[in-house]
């Protein structure tokens, strides 16, 4: 069982890798969290649709190691900060390179869902209702894409004034997405 996990915060000991490690640690099989902050080896995506008539990514990057990295995953996660209530910049520029994944739409050939997926998000802010909403969403559309099935999406908001040591209800969600992507 091999799981991805794509981590979009610069902070190396920061709340999103804390709940993401607490995470690691329950689940079996082979994992690698996959730094996607600010990475000056990725070009953004230039929207040349190569993808529409080509199964496969026409840019030569640190890209294509990912997109073998994402083919062979049994579980792909993201991780990630919201940042203005949504992915952080430099992460979204990255997972923009996931159109040759859409696009399977267009050309026909879309595959079955046969992963799974999930996420874990942080914000800073006072938690309120809609503080994920669109992150969430995006991510969705994203794993719907990678054919993953969304299997749990665990939030942290308040991160300014509270860590996981001192949210009994988060480790909680966490060990459920555990079990979620287990069984
Ligand atoms: C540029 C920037 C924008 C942010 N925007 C939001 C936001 O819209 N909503 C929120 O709840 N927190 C926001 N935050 C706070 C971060 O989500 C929070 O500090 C989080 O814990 C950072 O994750 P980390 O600890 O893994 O680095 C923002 C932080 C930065 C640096």
């Amino acid at each position: 069982m091999r799981t991805l996990i794509l981590m979009g915060s610069p902070r190396k000991k920061g709340h999103t890798m804390q709940l993401t490690e607490y995470l690691v640690q329950r689940l079996s099989g082979e994992v690698e969290i996959l730094p996607l902050y600010n990475r000056k080896d990725i070009e953004p995506c230039r929207d040349c649709r190569y993808c529409f008539t080509h199964p496969a990514c026409c840019m030569e990057d640190a890209m294509q190691e990912i997109y073998q990295k994402l083919e062979k995953a049994d579980r792909i996660l993201l991780a990630a900060p919201v940042y203005f209530y949504n992915l952080p910049g430099s992460m979204k520029a990255v997972l923009d390179r996931l159109q040759v994944y859409w696009a399977a739409k267009i050309r026909g050939d879309k595959g079955q869902a046969l992963k799974k997926g999930g996420m874990i998000l942080v914000g800073g802010a006072p938690e309120s209702p809609k503080q994920f909403e669109g992150t969430i969403q995006t991510i969705q559309y994203m794993l719907d894409d990678l054919d993953a099935v969304c299997v749990g999406a665990v939030t942290m908001g308040g991160s300014d004034k509270k860590g996981l040591e001192d949210r009994p209800d988060v480790k909680e969600k966490l060990e459920e997405l555990a079990q979620a992507l287990e069984h």
